[in-house]
């Protein structure tokens, strides 16, 4: 079996709480076998670019309660699609072969990447056109990777939504209002449904089970009737009533993917306003949800997809995705992951649940 001597780890896309807590992991751990750690800067653009430096102990000291990545990250820069400055124009042109270059002058033959669905996509293009080693580890806000039970960042957003909506319920009560919070998630509803389910809230709106108006105002009708004046309502960034489209906030060139969303729960006030006459206010909680400490429960987690990816590479296991199955680290094969997006399947436990408290999902 072949040895890898020098690894590189990069952490791609939009950050989020455990990044840093599973470079320490992957660090301490590769150097446990006697590789040298390469840390690579910004994403695939410090790939192509050729940010690279040598991580040792001393590179990871402190750094396992911290948010954010000691890397840098971005959610542009895709090395087969690469933004090149051509006169006045941006073109994007395939830069995969400098990234391989830069890696070759450091001898780095194997690559830990981390990071969500575009950065799958990039690792995979890597493991196929290039033949790199690869092992990668889902991180993501949204838990929307298929064939891994939890990302790590999903345990802490929801946190954060949950006080969020603790502070929503006092405010909403005295108040007599309507409360909307919207959460991230991308297409997926996750966040929302385990955040409302944990904050309590009324009626939880997922890019899943399309909303009618309709239902929203009846289950706020009801708790009037039951003198309850005021109603909490979690909807995720990417859900949008029977018959129509999500709603977009801004379109990223160069992104793996393009579309940002946003906005829903802006909207949602005005219609709440004008067809139910209820106060109603919103909060977007946006990039809060993605910065800062994370849980203890995703140190955890990105501590053991640390030391697995390694012991991965290190048992030649490459062309994978570290997953929890079962609360088990796994293996899974690359081209099993990258796809359409994990959403919330309709069966799950977490929406029974829901009804069978009365939580409305706007039908
Ligand atoms: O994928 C993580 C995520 O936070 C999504 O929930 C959200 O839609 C998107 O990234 C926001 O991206 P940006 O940081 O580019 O605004």
């Amino acid at each position: 079996m072949r040895k890898y001597k020098n690894v590189g780890l990069l952490t791609g896309g939009g950050d989020c709480p455990g990044l840093n807590a599973v470079i320490r992991s992957v660090v301490k751990t590769g150097l446990g076998y006697g590789m040298r750690m390469w840390g690579i800067k910004n994403g695939f653009g410090g790939l192509v670019e050729n940010q690279i430096s040598e991580l040792k102990q001393c590179s990871i000291s402190g750094i396992l309660h911290r948010g954010g990545t000691i890397l840098g990250t971005t959610n542009r820069d895709n090395p087969f699609s690469y933004p090149v400055l051509r006169g006045d124009e941006v073109l994007y042109e395939d830069r995969s072969h400098q990234a391989i270059q830069n890696l070759a002058e450091k001898n780095i033959e194997a690559l830990i990447i981390i990071g969500g669905d575009g950065s799958l996509h990039i690792a995979d293009d890597f493991r196929v056109k290039h033949s790199l080693p690869v092992v990668t580890i889902p991180k993501t806000i949204d838990n929307d990777l298929p064939e891994t039970e939890r990302t790590f960042g999903f345990d802490t957003a929801v946190s954060i939504a949950t006080e969020a909506l603790d502070r929503l319920h006092t405010t909403a009560e005295s108040h007599h209002r309507v409360m909307i919070l919207e959460v991230m998630g991308r297409y997926a509803g996750w966040i929302a449904l385990h955040a409302g389910i944990a904050g309590g809230a009324d009626c939880i709106l997922i890019p899943e089970i399309p909303f009618r108006i309709e239902g929203i105002l009846n289950k706020i009708r009801d708790r009037k009737k039951q003198g309850k004046l005021f109603s909490i309502i979690v909807v995720a960034e990417g859900a949008f009533p029977v018959g129509g489209q999500m709603t977009v906030a801004r379109v990223v060139e160069g992104s793996t993917e393009k579309i940002r969303l946003g906005g829903i729960g802006n909207k949602l006030v005005d219609i709440i306003e004008e067809e139910g006459k209820l106060e109603t206010r919103c909060t977007v909680l946006g990039h809060l949800q993605r910065g800062g400490s994370p849980t203890a429960y995703d140190r955890v987690l990105a501590t053991r997809y640390g030391v697995a990816a390694v012991n991965a590479l290190a048992n030649g296991d490459i062309g994978c995705m570290v997953a929890l199955k079962h609360n088990n680290i796994v293996c899974v094969p690359i081209e099993k992951v990258v796809g359409d997006p994990y959403n919330i399947p309709l069966n799950n436990e977490l929406i029974k649940v829901g009804r069978s408290i009365g939580v409305s999902f706007g039908e």
